[in-house]
């Protein structure tokens, strides 16, 4: 008989390296990753370009108003496997990846209305299952029966740190203490929203990967991931 599809939700803080893992997951059980925070980046890129938010100031009202003329959709990289995310058809993938974007992410995921398209689109996406869908609200709002929840966190300094040399890696002029000034503050502003607050689901299963290798964390989370398909 063939598998029953599950739907595995991962959340956690910012940079606890979310989406390595939940795409290695989802190559070795065949099923699609859906990055969620890449649709909420998507978003901020735009309210950007538009110049809706800046160092002083953000016009949410304004942000409301332009909505419904931003769509959002992932198109697989026939050369990587992985699905890139589109912005009204462009490839945005690699623009909405810098610490720009970082800084003013956050302060977008709070507005409800911009969650709501979000969430619905998301909930349309794992509709069938067969899905890893990685974010901060994915075992609490999106799928609250997910049949296997992961909650993955670490230190605010080791996640600043790989964050740090993924950015370096990608060649942007940004130093450590920008980096680290930003998970911190993200972190906030996630964790305290009032609307659909990062928080850990009651049956999440908690990973700390602060000294575990991307080995053997994939390892632990394979174990888990087919445990829950055979229980499903
Ligand atoms: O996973 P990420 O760092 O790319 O997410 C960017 C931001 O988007 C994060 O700081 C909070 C927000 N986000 C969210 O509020 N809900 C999600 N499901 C995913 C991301």
């Amino acid at each position: 008989m063939e598998d029953k599809k599950i739907i595995i939700a991962i959340d956690g803080h910012s940079s606890t390296g979310k989406s390595t893992v939940a795409k290695q997951l989802a190559k070795a059980l065949g099923y699609i990753y859906i990055d969620t925070g890449a649709m909420y980046r998507a978003i901020t890129l735009y309210a950007m370009r538009k110049a809706i938010i800046g160092p002083l100031h953000f016009e949410k009202e304004k942000l409301e108003e332009v909505l419904p003329e931003i769509n959002i959709r992932f198109e697989v990289n026939l050369k990587t496997g992985i699905a890139e995310v589109l912005l009204n058809e462009e490839n945005v993938e690699r623009e909405i990846r810098t610490l720009e974007v970082s800084k003013y992410v956050s302060k977008i995921a709070t507005i409800s209305s911009v969650r709501k398209k979000l969430v619905e689109q998301q909930n349309e996406m794992g509709k069938d299952k067969g899905v890893v869908m990685d974010g901060r609200d994915i075992g609490t709002v999106v799928f609250p029966n997910a049949e296997l929840k992961l909650f993955m966190t670490a230190t605010a300094k080791d996640r600043a740190e790989r964050r740090y040399i993924e950015l370096k890696e990608r060649g942007e002029d940004v130093s450590y203490e920008d980096v680290l000034k930003n998970v911190v503050n993200r972190d906030h502003i996630d964790s305290t929203r009032k609307d659909s607050p990062l928080r850990k689901a009651s049956d999440a299963i908690k990973i700390d990967n602060s000294n575990l290798t991307l080995q053997d964390q994939f390892e632990q989370i394979v174990v888990l991931a087919k445990n829950a398909i055979k229980n499903a």
